[in-house]
């Protein structure tokens, strides 16, 4: 039987890597690198550099793949995500049938927690599904960039005996979710937060957390919303791609 970690890595930070997780790795002899395209060659970088400050000696195998680019541009998101699901299932079982052989064990590194708007998990159980590759699977929880967002900020996730919602920015441009007063967005590409400046909220923004380019933005919404527009829109430019998480927290009476 062929075994998977699938291991939780953070969200930038070398240092949010778990001891589970450096266990996990060093028990690891394939690692499946991902990569998205040129733009976050620097988040392949990244794994790299920890499986080699971990694993210094070398004894470890990397088989990196490109994985597929999403249709962006259709209005029917639903199936266009089930679409590219399926072609990284494709990959991900042929990486599994093809580069581990039987009692080995491999590697997936998942950027923050593997249980937060990844997919892996869902690929993997997709596999099994399929029946054409038998393997088994654990999960080492990561630091998640929400976890990372609030600890940068000095702040909690939830108010006392309140609820949280973490969200996306395509809902978020939808209507502010009903019931919660505080809502963590993720996977924002059109500065959603806009909308809801004339709100007494305050938003608790950042970008690249945890790495050297890290972004820090805090403070009224209707003040903070276009500091944080011109310093997106510039690190946009200057990187190339951006990874930014926020808190709002509404005032229940405003
Ligand atoms: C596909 S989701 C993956 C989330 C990841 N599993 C986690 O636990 O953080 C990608 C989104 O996570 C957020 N994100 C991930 N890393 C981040 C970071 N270092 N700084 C800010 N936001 C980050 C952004 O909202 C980005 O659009």
């Amino acid at each position: 039987m062929r075994t998977i970690h699938v291991i939780g890595i953070g969200a930038g930070d070398p240092d949010h890597l778990t001891l589970q997780a450096i266990k996990a790795i060093k028990a690891t002899e394939v690692f499946f690198l991902l990569d998205k395209g040129e733009e976050k060659s620097d988040l392949t970088g990244l794994r790299k550099a920890m499986l080699d400050e971990h694993i210094p000696d070398g004894s470890y195998r990397v088989v990196e793949a490109r994985d597929p680019a999403r249709d962006r541009k259709t209005d029917n998101y639903a199936p266009a995500v089930d679409d590219w699901r399926s072609r990284r299932a494709d990959i991900y079982e042929r990486l599994i049938g093809e580069e581990l052989d039987d009692g080995q064990t491999g590697a997936f590194l998942v950027w923050g927690d593997p249980a937060l708007y990844d997919s892996t998990l869902g690929i993997l159980e997709e596999i099994l599904e399929r029946g054409r590759v038998e393997f088994s699977y654990d999960v080492i929880p990561g630091i998640s960039s929400v976890s990372a967002l609030v600890a940068r900020h000095r702040t909690g996730l939830n108010r006392v005996a309140r609820p949280v919602q973490i969200t996306t920015g395509r809902r978020l441009a939808q209507g502010f979710p009903e019931g919660v007063d505080d809502v963590v967005v993720m996977l924002d590409a059109h500065q959603s937060f806009t909308h809801y400046t004339d709100q007494d909220i305050e938003i608790h923004w950042g970008a690249y957390i945890g790495t050297p380019d890290e972004i820090l933005v805090s403070g009224p919404l209707a003040e903070a919303a276009p500091r944080i527009a011109e310093l997106r829109a510039e690190a946009r430019a200057r990187k190339g791609w951006i990874m930014d998480t926020y808190l709002l927290r509404r005032n229940p009476g405003g």
